[in-house]
């Protein structure tokens, strides 16, 4: 099975790049290689390209900056989408495109199933639930472009973190590295969920007849942001790292003056479904975190 992959060079594209390497016949570009900006470009690249399986994780992902840009936003990660499923249905190719938990107000106190309404409360998120919606539209489509949108996949993740770039928790490792005191969010939760985990949970679902639509994969477990830094400082501790703070102390959401993006305070994402779909529970988020830093720092 071919493998292309968008979004190459970033966070989980990188991942999942490397992770397939060797597995599956895999090739991927990066933002330099491809900008999901040029409609036209992606058509030149991609119409050149063979694969079974194409892999969006490409986004603007910077939520305050999209904020600023909305036009921006919704040309990556709302318009560009919809062409990658177009090529898609041309080629008979399945698509495999990443959303976010963002795409929830952040209201509900429990797991969001797929189910449940998205009602996003920045521009990233509506941006992002908008990519969703065209990657599953099979609106005005031919019987056999519909058939191919039917089996397009929909992957709602939340907190990503891997080795191939920095994110929060390694900016709380470095801090505790650096600074006497260090302190995170005790009021914003959600999963932080491993690029490693979601490159085995998702190999999963590249058979073209495994059905469509939308499907939320987390790490087990829930957190604040303080939790998820404490926890990650009790790793590096017990991997023999030196920390010049070993405790995280507490801040509020009200203390982030300079965000400007709204981010909702829950997002916790129900995984039941992918459960349900492979008979799979997806390992705790402190052992995903626990197994990053054995493997990424303690011989740093
Ligand atoms: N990180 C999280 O906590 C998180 C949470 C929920 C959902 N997600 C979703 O997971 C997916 C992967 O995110 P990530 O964590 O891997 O983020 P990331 O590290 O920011 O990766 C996104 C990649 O997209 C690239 N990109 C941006 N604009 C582009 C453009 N116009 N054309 C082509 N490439 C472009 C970026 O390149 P440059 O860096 O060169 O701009 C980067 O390599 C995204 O769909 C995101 O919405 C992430």
């Amino acid at each position: 099975m071919k493998i292309l992959i968008v979004g190459a060079g970033g966070r989980l594209g990188a991942a999942l790049m490397r992770e397939y390497h060797g597995e599956h016949d895999v090739a991927g570009f990066n933002h330099a290689q491809l900008d999901l900006s040029s409609f036209d470009k992606i058509r030149e690249k991609l119409g050149g390209t063979d694969f079974d399986v194409l892999i969006n994780a490409a986004a603007f992902t910077n939520v305050d900056l999209c904020e600023q840009q909305p036009d921006r936003a919704f040309r990556i990660n709302a318009e560009a989408p919809r062409v990658l499923a177009e090529i898609c249905g041309e080629k008979n190719a399945k698509l495999i495109h990443f959303s976010t938990d963002y795409v929830f107000d952040g209201e509900k106190r429990a797991p969001y199933t797929e189910e449940d309404e998205a009602n996003p409360i920045s521009v990233y998120g509506e941006s992002k639930l908008a990519g969703e919606k065209n990657v599953l539209a099979t609106g005005d489509r031919s019987a056999s472009a519909k058939a191919t949108a039917d089996r397009h996949l929909v992957v709602r993740v939340s907190w990503v973190f891997g080795p191939d770039r920095s994110s929060f928790i390694d900016g709380m490792i470095k801090r505790a590295q650096e600074s006497e005191t260090v302190d995170a969010i005790t009021d914003k939760f959600s999963t932080p969920t491993y690029t490693h985990d979601v490159a085995k949970m998702l190999s999963q679902f590249f058979d073209s007849d495994v059905e469509g639509g939308i499907l939320h994969f987390a790490n087990a477990g829930r957190c604040s942001w303080q939790e998820y830094a404490q926890w990650a400082l009790d790793c590096c501790d017990k991997a023999g790292l030196s920390l010049k703070s070993k405790t995280v102390g507490a801040c509020s959401l009200k203390d982030m003056a300079n965000w400007i993006a709204r981010r909702p305070v829950y997002s916790v994402l129900s995984t039941a479904k992918y459960t349900q779909l492979t008979g799979i529970s997806p390992r705790t988020w402190r052992e995903a975190v626990a197994d990053y830093i054995t493997r990424f720092y303690s011989k740093k």
